[in-house]
């Protein structure tokens, strides 16, 4: 429990840096995260974050597979505020180009914006300290 909660703190630490004018990290935010992360996105994404298989190989239908939220995908590659924008808005400019088709649903009218950061804050939560440190370095508190 005590490790949860320190890394907990961290991540919600990290987040904050991102997320100027917001209401300071709440030590409970993470749980909502990972409940949600279980009820809304673990379907396509894994229920480990390891996403779906071979999903750098569009299906024939012309989509994308849901890729992994762990260290092996592509997610932590982009700032927060870019991911809360797709989980909000979906796959659509300017995150996406103009009529792109994916599986990806927009998160808005179904989820708060709290509980978008509170997801994105459980996934961030289990990235390895390694990536914790790359995404520092890339994108240095403003
Ligand atoms: C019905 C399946 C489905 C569900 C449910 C879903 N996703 Fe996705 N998601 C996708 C697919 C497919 C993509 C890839 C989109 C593309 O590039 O075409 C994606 C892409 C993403 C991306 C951008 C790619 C990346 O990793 O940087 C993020 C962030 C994301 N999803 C977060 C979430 C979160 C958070 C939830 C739950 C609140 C969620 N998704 C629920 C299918 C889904």
């Amino acid at each position: 429990m005590n490790r949860l909660v320190v890394g907990a703190l961290a991540s919600l630490t990290l987040l904050a840096g991102c997320d100027k004018g917001k209401s300071g990290p709440d030590p409970f935010a993470l749980l909502e995260g990972e409940g949600i992360y279980k009820a809304e996105c673990a379907s396509c994404h894994g229920a480990a974050g390891e996403g779906q298989a071979d999903w750098r190989t569009r299906r024939a239908d012309g989509k994308l597979p849901a890729p992994p939220h762990d260290a092996s995908g592509h997610t932590w590659h982009h700032p927060m505020a870019q991911l809360f924008a797709m989980v909000k808005f979906g796959m659509v400019p300017p995150n996406a180009p103009e009529g792109y088709v994916s599986d990806m649903p927009a998160f808005a009218g179904k989820l708060t914006d709290k509980q978008i950061h509170n997801v994105l804050a459980y996934i961030e939560s289990k990235w390895p300290a390694e990536i914790h440190a790359r995404r520092a370095e890339r994108f240095p508190p403003q």
